[in-house]
Formats: structure tokens, C-alpha cells, sequence
């Protein structure tokens, strides 16, 4: 049985930035340490950040002293600025620079009075912030059947960014439909790189081995796509969050193994599954 893993399988840019923000210096952060939502959607990494003493909070009420991390995803930056404004608060934003960009972009477009579109999953924290930028005047979409849904109005100017995690593929073609329904569009396809890479070797993945694995958790919605655009392709493809899930019937019969991991998965979980893998196949 071979196993192949992708190149680009786990942590992103953005990930590693993020972890090394808070990890390097963490002895130095004012305590106590708060974090709004999940730094990384991956259950072992907050596992670990919660072991350093941070806790998890999903409101931004009464938060009046210590430190407050702004996880990889981002928050309107109007929120933003008023907590900057608030004495006694020390924050640590770790916001992707790419989801920085997709920010300033939908600004730009609201300020040239453009109707701002996203193309994302609406209860996402990225989009909520995205949305933020555009002074919470954006229309969100998630597919080409809410896409049809939206009323359009010709006279009006467009503008439309994506979330940085969505499907490229689905995207493009998905673009075409956009440019022919709305005649004064401009359209800024987000999709961040390391998403792209990920994506596109999870298709080649899919198509050159009997069963794939892919690795993270289900909160995470990078590794869901890759999991969708995998099982579309090859539907021996399987979701593990760790080794434990791993189930021996799954490789009967089996010949070659591909296996990838979400931008939100780290290293250490990805040798733990691969491990377990070899140790069924000898
Ligand atoms: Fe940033 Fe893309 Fe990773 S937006 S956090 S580099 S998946």
C-alpha cells in the first residue's frame, strides 16, 4: 500500500503567523489573556493555547483589562477601533494579511459606492468582518442557487470579493454566471493562495488514489472544501480530526493512499494519523 501526502498539507502562512504572535510572546502578553472565537478552527491547537492559560470568549462585552488576541479571521474594523480606543486593553491582532486585503478591498468598493457582494459562508467570522469593512451593507452569498435569489438592480454599480477559503473551481465557473447577470461589475477573486494550493493537489490526490484521508476538524471550513472537492471526485474519502478515528475495515483492498490536511492542521496531528496509517499497513 503507498502513501502519498500533499506538499502543502497542514498549517498556512497565516496559521504559523498567527501561533507565533501569541506562542513567541506569550510571557509578555498583559494577563489575562482572551481570545474572541477560535484562533485556528482546529480542536488540538486551542487544546494547546488553553493549557497557556488563554480563554475563549464569544462576546466582546465587558472585556475592560488584560489582552484580547483578534484571531487569523479578522473582525470589522470598526470594532476594531473601538477597542483600540479602550484604555487598559492591550490587543493582539492576528488577522491574515490576506483577509487584511479582502477587508480593504470591500472598504474601497463601499467608498466608491459600489453594492459590495461576498461570495462566503455568512455566519463565517471572516465574512462577518468582511461585511464589517463594508459598513454592513454587503449582500452575502454562499452558491449559484442564493446567487439567483439575489434582486439585482441595473442601474446600481457592483463590486465582489470572496472569502479567502472558498472553492476555486466552483468559483470560476460560477464567475462566468455573475458577469452575464450583472453588466457593471467589478469582481476581485479573494481566494487566498495557500487555499488554491491545497485544493488543487487534493484533486490530483483524489484522482490518482484508491481512498483519501483528509485531516482537521469539522469546524474548519477550508478543510470541509477539501473534504467536499475530494469526495465529488473520489467518494472513498474519508474525515479524520486524529489517528483515533482511523478505521482498519477502511483499507481492505486498498492500494495507494493520498493524505492532506487543512491550513488549520497541525504538524504534529498529521505524523500521528500517518503513523497509524503505516501501522495498518504492515
Ligand atoms: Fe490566511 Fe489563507 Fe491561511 S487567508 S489564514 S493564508 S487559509
Amino acid at each position: 500500500m503507498k502513501i502519498e501526502i500533499a506538499k502543502n498539507a497542514g498549517f498556512c502562512f497565516g496559521v504559523k503567523r498567527a501561533l507565533a504572535l501569541i506562542e513567541d510572546n506569550i510571557k509578555k502578553i498583559k494577563k489575562p489573556i482572551r481570545m474572541y472565537g477560535h484562533l485556528v478552527h482546529n480542536e488540538e491547537v486551542i487544546k494547546r493555547l488553553l493549557a497557556k492559560g488563554i480563554k475563549v470568549i464569544d462576546t466582546l462585552e465587558k472585556i475592560k483589562r488584560g489582552t484580547l488576541i483578534i484571531t487569523a479571521h479578522g473582525i470589522s474594523p470598526k470594532v476594531k477601533e473601538k477597542l483600540l480606543k479602550q484604555k487598559g486593553l492591550n490587543l493582539v491582532d492576528t488577522t491574515c494579511p490576506k483577509v487584511s486585503l479582502v477587508q480593504n478591498l470591500a472598504e474601497l468598493l463601499h467608498k466608491q459606492n459600489k453594492q459590495v457582494l461576498i461570495f462566503g459562508d455568512v455566519d463565517h467570522q471572516e465574512v462577518k468582518g468582511i461585511k464589517g469593512a463594508a459598513d454592513n451593507q454587503a449582500i452575502i452569498f454562499s452558491s449559484e442557487k442564493e446567487f439567483k435569489k439575489i434582486n439585482l438592480d441595473q442601474n446600481k454599480k457592483y463590486g465582489l470579493v470572496v472569502q479567502t477559503t472558498k472553492d476555486f473551481e466552483e468559483f470560476k465557473k460560477l464567475e462566468k454566471k455573475i458577469k452575464e447577470r450583472i453588466k457593471d461589475i467589478k469582481i476581485f477573486n479573494t481566494i487566498c493562495q495557500a487555499t488554491r494550493q491545497r485544493q488543487s493537489e487534493v484533486r490530483k490526490l483524489a484522482r490518482k488514489h484508491d481512498l483519501l484521508l483528509i485531516i482537521g476538524s469539522r469546524t474548519s471550513a477550508n478543510t470541509t472544501r477539501l473534504y467536499e472537492i475530494s469526495q465529488s471526485i473520489n467518494p472513498d474519502t474519508y474525515f479524520v480530526r486524529t489517528g483515533q478515528e482511523l478505521k482498519e475495515r477502511w483499507f481492505k483492498n486498498k492500494k495507494s493512499i493520498g493524505i492532506t490536511a487543512g491550513a488549520s492542521t497541525p504538524d504534529w496531528i498529521i505524523s500521528e494519523v500517518v503513523q497509524k496509517v503505516q501501522n495498518i499497513r504492515n
